[in-house]
């Protein structure tokens, strides 16, 4: 197979050129020689040249003059000046101004002739590689570039497409709920019981689809950081009463209790009041709602090795089994069958709940023995570690 003609000798003497010609012939690579610079730089156009040599004196134009030219035509060719020693300080002004890549001294030493040329050639083929890395890491940088541009639209335009249809879905469902109400209280008229039985099943659905919008248009303004935290130092004991309070009555009518197990002297915690209620409202509800004897704990305890106060709300309910556990916080998700479902929930308090304790910087977790009841965990530092708070 025909060599690659890598190497490109200009001298303006044949014998030299001859020489050159017979000394590396054996070499891996093919050379052309010329005396003729226009004709040298036509050659450079025609073959794979990676290295071009040129004497420095000629009497057409002199080496650097030439090597010049093929610099600005080929700036990738890699140049080697060829002279005698008569021309060292022409020679290293140009080797330091990046003209050439290296001078050899006429007479050559065959060795050092033929490694420069073998390094040059390395030289090139290293400039080119990079090139390409260059080049595919550019490209890849483009390619990452436009998807985080899309990301970012399609991230845009589900933010705005979540708001919009929560909104748009409030306002004729706050009519709906208004006019069910008036014909149920009976402002309309009289209704008797199969009308009132229907209504009220309107009216739970209603009440349903309602918690679920707003469950999502949370959700949607966590994930996407339109909810900053409003950081308060507070007495985590009052909240968790007022939240207690509020869900009473749902355990009275169970028959089950109640009750909250205060830590003594449980340090200080910062909160945002209105998160953390939905946070305790949710963890209660549930294990309100998967208990039927026995009842439910709320616990609270200081952690002094991670510097964070800890809430435990405990049930003797259902259990969980632990292949669940991973499920739990995910959106939308509601373990074993529908039955439990009916009980009025969409699967989203958890991922809430999950989202609130993260932007506090703390922690959430459940343990769990199946049948016998569960034990949500979450943790709130004492002071630093919150993000994206105002
Ligand atoms: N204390 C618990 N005991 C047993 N199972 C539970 C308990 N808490 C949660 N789960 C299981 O985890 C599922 C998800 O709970 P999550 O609070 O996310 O949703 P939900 O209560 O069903 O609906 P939502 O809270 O959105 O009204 C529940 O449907 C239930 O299967
Ligand atoms: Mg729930």
């Amino acid at each position: 197979m025909a060599k690659e003609i890598n190497v490109l000798f200009l001298d303006d003497e044949e014998n030299i050129l001859f020489a050159a010609d017979r000394l590396l012939m054996a070499e891996a690579y093919g050379i052309k020689t010329t005396t003729d610079p226009d004709q040298a730089m036509v050659l450079i156009g025609e073959h794979p040249i990676k290295v071009v040599v040129s004497d420095q004196r000629m009497p057409k134009i002199a080496g650097i003059e030439f090597l010049r030219k093929v610099k600005a035509a080929y700036p990738d060719k890699v140049r080697i000046l060829l002279s005698g020693y008569v021309d060292f300080v022409t020679a290293e002004e140009a080797i330091n101004l990046g003209e050439v890549f290296r001078f050899i001294t006429k007479p050559w030493k065959t060795p050092f002739l033929k490694a420069s040329l073998t390094h040059a050639i390395e030289q090139y083929d290293m400039v080119q590689a990079n090139r390409l890395l260059f080049e595919a890491s550019e490209r890849k940088n483009k390619e990452l570039e436009a998807l985080n541009n899309k990301l970012r639209l399609m991230f845009e335009a589900q933010k705005g497409f979540t708001s919009t249809v929560s909104h748009e879905l409030r306002t004729p469902l706050a009519s709906i709920k208004m006019a069910v109400d008036m014909v149920l209280a009976g402002t309309t008229g009289e209704i008797n019981a199969n009308q009132k039985k229907f209504l009220s099943k309107a009216k739970d659905n209603v009440d349903r689809l309602n918690r679920l919008i707003n469950d999502i248009l949370d959700l949607s303004k966590l994930e996407t950081g339109r909810m900053p935290l409003k950081l308060m130092t507070g007495d985590l004991h009052e909240v968790i009463r007022e939240v207690i309070e509020m869900q009473a009555a749902i355990a009275v009518e169970k028959g089950i209790f109640l009750n909250l197990e205060p830590a003594a002297d449980l340090p200080m915690a910062a909160f945002d009041k209105d998160r953390l209620i939905q946070v305790l409202s949710n963890l209660i509800a549930n294990a309100l709602k998967f208990t039927d004897k026995g009842g439910v704990t709320v616990a609270t305890a200081f952690m002094p090795e991670h510097n964070e106060v800890r809430v435990a709300v405990r049930d003797t309910g259902l259990g969980i089994q632990q292949a669940d556990f991973p499920k739990l916080f995910q959106k939308f998700q509601q373990l074993g069958d529908a039955g439990e479902r009916r009980a009025g929930g969409t699967g989203l308090g958890l991922a809430i709940c999950l989202e609130i304790v993260t932007r506090h910087g703390g922690r959430i977790w459940v343990e769990s023995t199946y049948g016998e009841g569960s034990c949500f965990y979450f943790t709130l530092p004492i002071q630093g570690k919150m993000e994206g708070c105002s």
